[in-house]
């Protein structure tokens, strides 16, 4: 069993902007510019809107957090999305998902306008995606696709489950598996709550892409030996003996499939810093389009 190591991976990517930000800089010119905004307290969000903050810093990039407050209304945000979308100093923002429930999530992501749409949300990024064309991908579909290409596992003619249908993670590397490329050329099934007899499905499966957003739900029995598994999922489960009362928790039980598989990814170290250099790549991406 090898352990896929997200974070060295991203390291590798963020050295890689590093240098065309440096590049830049050199030339005189303004460097990327990422805006993240969040909307009230969720701490896990607030987690990772600091991480992408300090990732943005590492390479060199311009960031702004925008902290609005949880009771926000839907149109006062849709204000600051018309405002972002025309602010010349700033090439893309993401709004952290989730929302509070009295937004609703699809309103203010057709708001974004699809040229600094980073996070691939849009219904113009997505359905470029699915036919192929330069888009912005999703960061973390996109950063399952770049550890996979980094680690240089093999995807043609495989069978590759994708557990979860979620339009972030799950159709969309659903889509990209698929796709005549490298990685990619898998055989894909797209497995959700009602496919049947899933535990074969899963047992069936060469690439085990799992976001479904239960905990530990993937075992032992659902893993077919020398399995590629990737999981996506991430629950901060109650743990008093951590100083800050929480543990990550994925979607497989990690200890009971391990020696099952060829190559795995852990909760953390994972797919997470992928997800966050993705969406640098992103950025980097939307700086050059405006600059062209
Ligand atoms: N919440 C969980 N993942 C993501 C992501 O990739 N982008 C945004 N905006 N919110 C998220």
């Amino acid at each position: 069993m090898q352990l896929l190591d997200g974070n060295l991976c991203a390291k590798e990517i963020r050295e890689e902007i590093s240098i065309k930000v440096r590049t830049l800089k050199k030339q005189g010119n303004r460097v990327p510019h990422l805006v993240a905004v969040l909307v009230g307290n969720d701490g896990a969000s607030k987690n990772y809107v600091a991480f992408k903050a300090r990732d943005c810093d590492e390479v060199g990039f311009q960031s702004t957090v925008t902290t609005l407050p949880e009771t926000i209304t839907e149109t006062d945000l849709l204000k600051k999305i018309d405002e972002l979308n025309n602010d010349i100093a700033v090439d893309g923002f993401i709004v952290q998902l989730p929302l509070p429930k009295h937004i609703d999530e699809t309103k203010i992501i057709l708001a974004i306008n699809p040229i600094k749409d980073v996070d691939g949300f849009c219904p113009e990024n997505v359905g470029n995606l699915c036919l192929g064309l330069p888009t912005y991908i999703s960061a973390t579909p996109n950063g399952i696709m770049e550890l996979l290409k980094r680690y240089d596992i093999k995807t043609e003619g495989k069978h590759c489950v994708v557990l979860g249908r979620s339009n972030i993670v799950g159709t969309p590397i659903s889509i990209l598996m698929s796709r005549n490329t490298d990685p990619g050329n898998a055989t894909v099934t797209l497995a959700h709550s009602r496919t049947k007899n899933l535990i074969q499905l899963c047992a069936s499966a060469d690439i085990l892409i799992v976001a479904i957003g239960k905990t530990e739900f993937v075992t032992n029995e659902m893993v077919k030996e020398g399995a590629v598994v990737i999981d996506v999922g991430q629950t901060r489960v109650p743990d008093q003996t951590k100083k800050n009362g929480f543990r990550n928790v994925g979607d497989v039980d990690f200890e009971n499939v391990k020696q099952k598989c060829s190559y795995i990814t852990y909760v953390t170290g994972g797919v997470g810093p992928m997800t966050r250099a993705s969406l640098l790549q992103n950025t980097l991406k939307a700086h050059e389009r405006r600059s062209k």
